[in-house]
């Protein structure tokens, strides 16, 4: 079967496209025959060896996918040969840009109504840490204001959406102008360009000087630090990732300073398979049955041009997901 693997560590160059066997089918898991993946940036640092969980490599690369149900494991049951789902493929989030991929039956995730394969590939990830940070790591409240780095980007969107359909104000900051057209349109009160305005002040005068309940941080580096500036005494910032580098400040200081609170988030700790989860999953799948969440797909690309994906991804222009078509017509 075709698979997109990396090699080494580094550059897109050492993404390849080979044959591969086939997948073996553990106890528990279902095999998918891969329509669609979609690309995370989470693909991007797994390439470029920067992931903060260790890879071994060679690599399959892909954490999300849709397709159909080729073949149960033993054990499994609810689920048949020749359904359409979607799936996270696995705690560690690898080997879905394959036409066939063994996933626990835990992250399998039914098709929600409305959805064709193209369209629920771009779901299952970011829609999960959106829900997860609303309403598991945060309880937001009808009327709370947060601040969403990287507005324009995947789970940005999904978290404009979740938090409008939760009663919030949600404002955000993108990295260029222009890329906060979707968050707008989706409700986003209002969007910042971080080169040409400071998000701090933004945030005091959407708040009367009060300050935002919650930030959502994707970014890292000076972003982080300075993201505690926004907040309200006793307010949140919350840690998703280090795109734009590792930050350096002290910590207790910045948390001093208005009585905030900090924390990390990974949304495969909201226990895949979970009551709590499969609660999640079907607040998702209501949400697109009613339109109120929609993701943009920003780009797609065939499995040969896996390198002009991460290019894609890696230019910051994208806003929405990038599919990799893998079966998918
Ligand atoms: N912890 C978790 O459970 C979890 C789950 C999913 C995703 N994440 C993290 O959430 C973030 C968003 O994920 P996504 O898949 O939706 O990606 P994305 O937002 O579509 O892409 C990442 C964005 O980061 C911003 N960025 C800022 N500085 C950057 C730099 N130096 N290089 C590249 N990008 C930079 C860019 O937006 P601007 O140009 O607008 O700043 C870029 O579009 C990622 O950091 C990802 O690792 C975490």
């Amino acid at each position: 079967m075709k698979a997109v693997v990396i090699t080494a560590p580094g550059g897109r160059d050492r993404l390849e496209v080979q044959d591969l066997p086939e997948p073996d089918l553990p106890a528990g898991h279902v095999l998918i025959d891969v329509a669609w993946g979609a690309c995370n940036w989470g693909d991007i640092q797994k390439r470029q060896g920067v992931y903060p969980d260790p890879v071994d490599y060679p690599a399959i690369l892909g954490g999300e996918v849709s397709g159909r149900v080729a073949q149960l494991g033993e054990g499994v049951s609810g689920v048949a040969v020749g359904d359409a789902v979607a799936a996270i493929t696995g705690p560690d989030m690898l080997r879905g840009f394959a036409e066939r991929v063994a996933v626990p039956q835990a992250f399998l995730i039914p098709l929600a109504e409305g959805l064709d394969l193209r369209a629920a590939a771009a779901y299952p990830v970011v829609s999960l840490t959106a829900w997860h940070l609303l309403h598991t790591a945060a309880s937001v409240k009808a009327g709370d204001v947060i601040l969403v780095h990287a507005i324009g980007g995947g789970v940005g969107l999904a978290l404009t959406q979740l938090g409008r359909a939760a009663g919030l104000r949600v404002i955000g900051t993108v990295g260029s102008e222009g890329k906060g057209r979707h968050a707008l349109d989706f409700g986003a009160e209002r969007v910042i360009p971080r080169d040409s305005e400071d998000f701090v002040a933004v945030a005091m005068e959407v708040t009367d000087g009060r300050g935002v309940d919650l930030v959502i941080d994707s970014l890292g580096a000076d972003i982080l630090p300075r993201s505690f500036d926004a907040l309200r005494p006793f307010g949140r910032v919350i840690n998703i990732g280090e795109a734009a580098g590792e930050p350096d400040f002290a910590v207790r200081k910045k948390l001093y300073e208005r009585s905030t609170s900090f924390a990390g988030f990974e949304v495969l700790h909201a226990e895949p398979g979970s009551p709590r989860w499969r609660a999640s999953v079907k607040g998702i799948a209501a949400h697109i049955a009613d339109g109120d969440l929609r993701l943009p797909i920003a780009e797609e690309f065939g499995i040969d041009a896996i390198r002009d994906a991460h290019e894609f991804l890696e230019s910051r222009r994208a806003s929405g997901k990038v599919l990799i078509r893998v079966g998918g017509a």
